[in-house]
């Protein structure tokens, strides 16, 4: 199903909104003149993700010399706070606060080697994300397909 959500120049870069597709919550996001659409439904534990904040890839060459990149651009869910890339759906570790209690871990099959554009390391999860297109200025969210999103680093694919 493909449904007009809004129209292009509702949203400057870097913005997103939550719209209501028939019963799902779909999140709409602009990065540069680009348009992407997440499932407003985490897939770790069901939070709603696009509500959560939105922020750009930060890197740092060197300490202090922070730059913050427009064009890749990460929401991380207000429940637990995983990360994801707007443009592909792909979750990235958490921020890193680890409680003071412990919790048992285990070794799984898994590669930790950081994504070459970001630099960071992808985690188990890709959020859904649907195709988006501009028609007369017009943002189109098309439901009717999921996006395929590549496999982690490490990850292989198995056949359906
Ligand atoms: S439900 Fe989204 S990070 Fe846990």
């Amino acid at each position: 199903m493909r449904i007009a959500v809004m129209r292009a120049d509702e949203l400057a870069p870097g913005e997103h909104r939550v719209v209501q597709v028939g019963r799902r919550s779909i999140g709409v996001f602009r990065v540069g003149d680009e348009y992407y659409a997440l499932a407003d439904h985490c897939p770790h534990q069901g939070g709603p993700l696009c509500r959560g904040r939105v922020a750009p890839l930060a890197t740092a060459g060197a300490p202090g010399e922070v730059a913050l990149d427009p064009d890749r651009l990460f929401v991380a869910c207000p429940w637990h706070g995983w990360e994801y890339d707007v443009t592909t759906g792909q979750s990235f570790l958490g921020p890193g606060e680890a409680p003071v209690r412990s919790y048992p871990a285990e070794v799984l099959p898994g590669d930790l080697t950081p994504d070459p554009v970001t630099g960071r390391v992808p985690g188990p999860y890709v959020a859904d994300t649907y195709a988006v297109t501009v028609e007369d200025r017009v943002v189109v969210v098309d439901t009717s397909a999921r996006r395929a999103a590549a496999p982690a680093p490490g990850v292989e694919e198995t056949a359906p």
